[in-house]
């Protein structure tokens, strides 16, 4: 249980994440009992005039996302919760909000504050840089020990990154700046260490002499929505791989951890990240695939959908070159990994949402048993989303058979359990803020080293004129990202 006296400062209060991720996971929390009596939120936004309004606004949002909610917790939550109205363009209400968080701190005894950025990502800096000169951390009391939070995306490229980076730690200190990714929030992703490391089965295997091919996919079935502008300046690159995608690549590959603390981790994670970063992709051209969604029409018995192309989305630009699919093969020149490919792909609008990691093993079968039958290899899948779990495709024998091996797969659902009700990713994250863990958040070295990959990869794909395939929307992706797999004898395990 968490039993610090934080005021937890939150910026973009009325925005959607606000609602959507960041109260209902202290809700969640409330509702565990895990927040004990001394905390504050202080919500700031412009858009609503008092508590009353702000909490009206929030209590529906919540109702849209539960079936239920208890009015105890609810009640409990809103009692922590104050609204202050604030622009981050005014100076002023900064001088109002230090006034407000020195009288509090006569009555409340404060621990710590933490400022949660929750604005677009180009607010960054400045409501930084203010929190600073209207003296927001130590307002009050003396502290270096405030946390600044902020979402992705962190920069839109290395320049940029590093830009924002050099403003944020002149205020704050590394081991205080809490970059999320929400992908290390989920229940699977958290799983990854923990089915490496701590089964013999695999964490003996885990190298290039035993695994033929590691799989990540991240599809999504949903457009854009009303995200055109972010997401046409972004795309999938920056969108999911930049981020999420190559978070996931380096809990697979990185060497093993000596402890567990978060700076070893960070450390190890980071080692891949920079042999991403030294990749030549000298031919990428053969290792990637890019796509964008075109309009298409759903027809089921009773109905008939039809659905946009990504460039008749709103605030898209009508002849975008963003591409909305990625696929990518690539290499890790290191000891463990040489020559084994790893397969990458995430996109929007495809046939249905499912992430996972497939890691396929060897066909390195007793020659007896392959003499007249061709045997299907070992894969440990696991599953990131929607289902939450892990299968194991191993053979037996076809029962009553002369001999005959059919593969079967023993599986192992984390989310069909009863008893288990996965907790939002937020829920873990913001406990971890409050309670100062780092590991489930990105370093500055980890993100610098993945924005030198990315950068890498659109200037090749810039200067080679990489093509963007088209895509019927709700559909597979580009028939290429099959190719690409299929030249090497492969299938993207999402196909079989
Ligand atoms: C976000 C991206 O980081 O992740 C979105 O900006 C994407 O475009 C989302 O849809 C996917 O997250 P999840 O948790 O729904 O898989």
């Amino acid at each position: 249980n968490i039993d610090s006296n934080f005021q937890f400062i939150l910026f973009g209060g009325t925005g959607d994440l606000a609602h959507n991720k960041i109260i209902p996971a202290f809700y969640n929390l409330v509702a565990r009992d895990i927040l004990t009596n001394k905390y504050t939120i202080i919500a700031t936004g412009r858009r609503y005039k008092n508590k009353n309004e702000y909490l009206a606004a929030l209590y529906k949002s919540l109702k849209n996302k539960k079936k239920k909610i208890d009015s105890k917790h609810w009640k409990k939550l809103a009692s922590h919760l104050e609204y202050f109205q604030l622009s981050f363009k005014n100076e002023a209400d900064f001088k109002k909000l230090e006034n407000h968080l020195v009288q509090k701190d006569k009555t409340e005894k404060i621990s710590e504050r933490i400022f949660y950025l929750a604005t677009a990502p180009k607010f960054f800096a400045e409501i930084a840089k203010k929190l600073d000169k209207f003296n927001l951390l130590n307002a009050g009391f003396k502290t270096n020990n405030s946390k600044l939070v902020i979402e992705k995306p962190f920069g839109h490229d290395f320049k940029s990154a590093q830009k924002l980076n050099n403003t944020l730690s002149k205020i704050f200190s590394e081991k205080n700046i809490f970059r999320i990714d929400h992908y290390l929030g989920k229940e699977m992703i958290q799983n990854i260490m923990v089915i490496r490391l701590s089964n013999p089965i695999f964490r003996a295997l885990w190298n290039k002499e035993h695994i033929d091919n590691i799989q990540i996919y991240l599809n999504e079935s949903e457009g854009v929505k009303d995200r055109g502008k972010y997401y046409d300046d972004t795309g999938v690159i920056k969108d999911m791989f930049q981020n999420h995608i190559l978070q996931i690549l380096s809990l697979i590959t990185m060497e093993e951890p000596e402890n567990l603390s978060a700076a070893e981790i960070s450390q190890k994670k980071v080692e891949v990240f920079k042999e991403l970063a030294d990749n030549d992709l000298s031919n990428i051209d053969e290792h990637i695939v890019r796509g964008q969604y075109s309009s298409n029409i759903i027809e089921n018995k009773n109905s008939k959908k039809s659905i946009k192309a990504y460039r008749e989305e709103k605030e898209i630009d009508p002849n975008s070159k963003t591409a909305t699919f990625m696929a990518l093969k690539l290499f890790l020149n290191n000891q463990r990994w040489q020559d084994v490919p790893i397969y990458l792909k995430s996109g929007k609008r495809l046939n249905k949402k499912e992430a996972a990691i497939a890691i396929e093993f060897k066909d390195d079968f007793h020659a007896a048993y392959t003499e007249d039958q061709k045997l299907s290899s070992n894969i440990l899948l696991i599953k990131i989303q929607p289902e939450e779990g892990v299968s194991l495709r191993f053979n037996t024998r076809k029962p009553a058979s002369n001999n005959k091996i059919v593969p079967v797969e023993m599986e192992f659902c984390q989310s069909c359990q009863q008893f288990f009700n996965s907790p939002e990713n937020y829920e873990g994250l913001i406990y971890d803020m409050i309670a100062g863990d780092k590991t489930l958040f990105t370093s500055w070295e980890e993100v610098s080293y993945s924005w030198k990959f990315i950068d890498k990869i659109q200037k090749k794909c810039q200067e080679q004129k990489i093509k963007l395939h088209s895509y019927p929307a709700q559909t597979g992706g580009p028939k290429a990202a099959d190719k690409l797999l299929e030249a090497d004898n492969r299938i993207w395990q999402d196909k079989k």
